[in-house]
């Protein structure tokens, strides 16, 4: 199921970025810039293929309730979605200012904008992994 190999592997991505980010923290901004454009390039194609499953006519929103990983959260499914997109889009627009920042070496800007990836990056994991 698409829902799960997404949960896994945004799951995997948290552990690259963290890892990303701490070659930062040690000056070590070339292998930083590659692991953080291959997070980026990674979170396109998902985004991308959840876009292509809408487009097939899938409905999220008749997801079982029942069915979820962990299952702790509100019991309509309607208003799951809803509290995880309060996160995933300005997660969409952060990740952009965050990259668009980080490669034109607009260093206030890139410090600034990361404090809301990361909390829009863990809220959207972690509504990810409770209501799906
Ligand atoms: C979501 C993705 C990213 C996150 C979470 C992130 C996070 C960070 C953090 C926390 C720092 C500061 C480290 C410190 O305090 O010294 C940093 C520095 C930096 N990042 Fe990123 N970054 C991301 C993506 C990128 C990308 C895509 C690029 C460029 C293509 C980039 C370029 C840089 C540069 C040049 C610095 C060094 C700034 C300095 O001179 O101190 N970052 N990044």
């Amino acid at each position: 199921m698409y829902i799960r190999f997404l949960q896994f592997s945004v799951c995997a991505l948290t552990i690259v970025i963290v890892y990303g980010i701490k070659q930062a923290k040690n000056g070590n901004i070339s292998l930083h810039k590659k692991i953080n454009l291959g997070v980026l390039a990674i979170t396109a194609v998902a985004v991308i293929g959840l876009l292509v499953t809408l487009g097939m006519g899938f409905e999220y929103k008749e997801m079982k309730i029942a069915e979820s990983l962990l299952n702790i959260g509100p019991e309509s499914m309607e208003q799951r979605i809803l509290i995880h997109r309060f996160f995933s889009a300005p997660l969409f627009f952060a990740l952009i200012v965050t990259a668009y920042s980080g490669a034109k070496n607009k260093v206030s800007l890139h410090k600034k904008s990361v404090k809301y990836t990361a909390f829009f990056w863990l809220g959207t994991l972690i509504t990810a992994l409770l209501f799906f």
